[in-house]
């Protein structure tokens, strides 16, 4: 079968390498993808936000599948678009992809539904905001609605830095759209962990635990980032919060967006925050993480094209998910200056280093070819992958994969994943 994934990150590397080793698949390509997807797919030079395109493509091209790796696209109503033309597509329609897209609907929904998540407020204005934040107890959460490429999220400590940060989102306009309406709410603490799900509408099935890490600098300081790194699985989602997350979160998401009328067809990813009261949850997204895609998918057994097709045909009770007995460590190596600003076209050397070397992976991100080299072309340039038989053996293999690869202005963190270090 033919296979057209959409997206050009990390993410949809891993998804493409995966796609890649089942047997069903004789052709892949990818959408506008980067330099290392095209070493196993054929990129197209087609933007994500290009559904009339994107859709034109997979009729003439024959695609029988079309898997949606990114947020934009999916919120914007790419699947209605795929749907309404008789394409096969995985991913949430946009009256579902609206549980990423709009953080105001997400809150109600789980306050409708009794999901178990933090106290908030909607506002529609920076009056309402600011009136409301004079009786608050910081410090305090602010959300900016819509999308805003994982930065619309401010924590305040003071009453000063919540008004600074209303500015911002609400009159400034710092994310556009996404802030015409904020959530505030109440700060938790606790570890992170991230779950993502297979989703047919009906049933849900969770893949195997990960947690990112979200600052640029170690010892989770600096600026929030789109992720500088992941582990798999985390040893702090026991059995025992696994089995209650089951019951209390991942079921009723799913059956309270069929209840709504919006049933979902992906992947739903929780970002849960186990607190002393018990794991809540922090946001849903509507896709794979980036990066928890590549330590979760390098441990998944299944052919994921079987899983794909479950999900769209609403079979996925079929499905035995599996993950190997091993662990996954991811570092990200970007480009000095991300999140802000950094320079780009940089010669990236050492790729060669794992051609065919078992149990390393490197995903590509923010990479381009040039005069037959590949360079440095975003923030976050390569995820370096590594599988161990535990955690500790997997970040040690990251880390020293990392040394085998350089370019001008590398930046990693050096703490992914330490927090395993003491257990
Ligand atoms: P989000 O995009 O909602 O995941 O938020 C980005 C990051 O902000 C999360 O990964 C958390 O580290 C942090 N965060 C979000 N909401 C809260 C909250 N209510 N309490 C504490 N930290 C939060
Ligand atoms: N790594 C977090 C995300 O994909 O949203």
């Amino acid at each position: 079968m033919k296979v057209l994934v959409v997206g050009s990150g990390g993410r949809e590397h891993v998804i493409a390498w995966k796609i890649s080793q089942s047997p069903k698949v004789d052709k892949i390509y990818c959408a506008p993808g980067n330099a290392g997807i095209g070493e196993i797919a054929q990129c197209v030079n087609i933007g994500a936000m290009e559904f009339d395109k994107l859709a034109d493509f997979a009729k003439e091209n024959e695609i029988d599948l079309t898997v949606v790796g990114m947020d934009d696209p999916l919120v914007g109503g790419i699947v209605d678009v795929f749907e309404k033309r008789g394409l096969r597509v995985f991913g949430p329609r946009k009256n579902a992809a609206i549980l990423e897209g709009s953080k105001a609907f997400s809150k109600e929904l789980m306050k409708k539904y009794n999901i178990p998540t933090a106290g908030y407020t909607t506002v529609t204005s920076a009056d309402e905001a600011y009136e409301y934040l004079k009786s608050a107890k910081f410090p305090i959460v602010l959300k900016a609605d819509g999308l805003a490429l994982g930065k619309g999220v401010l924590i305040c400590n003071t009453l000063e830095e919540a008004n600074e940060g209303v500015k911002t989102i609400m009159q400034d306009k710092q994310f556009g759209s996404a802030g015409d309406k904020m959530v505030i709410e109440e700060f938790m603490t606790g570890r992170e962990v991230s779950v993502l799900c297979f989703c047919d509408g009906t049933h849900i099935v969770p893949m195997t635990s990960a947690q990112d890490h979200k600052r640029a600098q170690d010892g989770d300081k600096g600026l929030n980032t789109g992720g500088m790194g992941t582990f798999s699985p985390s040893p702090f989602y026991t059995d025992e919060i696994d089995e209650f997350c089951k019951k209390n979160i991942y079921q009723p998401s799913i059956d309270a967006m069929k209840a709504e009328g919006r049933d979902f067809v992906g992947v739903m990813f929780f970002g849960l925050m186990l607190t002393q009261d018990g794991p809540k949850v922090l946001e849903y997204n509507a896709r794979f993480g980036d990066p928890e895609a590549q330590v979760v998918l390098v441990r998944m057994e299944n052919d994921i094209i079987d899983v794909f097709e479950a999900c769209v045909d609403g079979k996925l009770d079929e499905i035995d998910l599996k993950f190997a007995d091993n662990a996954a460590v991811c570092v990200v190596l970007a480009s000095g200056g991300y999140p802000v600003s950094y320079e780009k076209g940089f010669e990236i050397r050492g790729l060669d280093s794992f051609k065919d070397k078992d149990g390393y992976y490197v995903f590509h991100a923010g990479t381009a070819l040039k005069d037959g080299k590949f360079v440095t072309n975003g923030g976050r340039v390569l995820g370096v992958t590594a599988v161990g038989d535990d955690l500790k053996k997997a970040r040690a293999n990251a880390y020293e994969a990392t040394k085998l690869i350089d370019f001008e202005k590398k930046y990693m963190r050096n703490d992914i994943g330490k927090a395993i270090m003491d257990i």
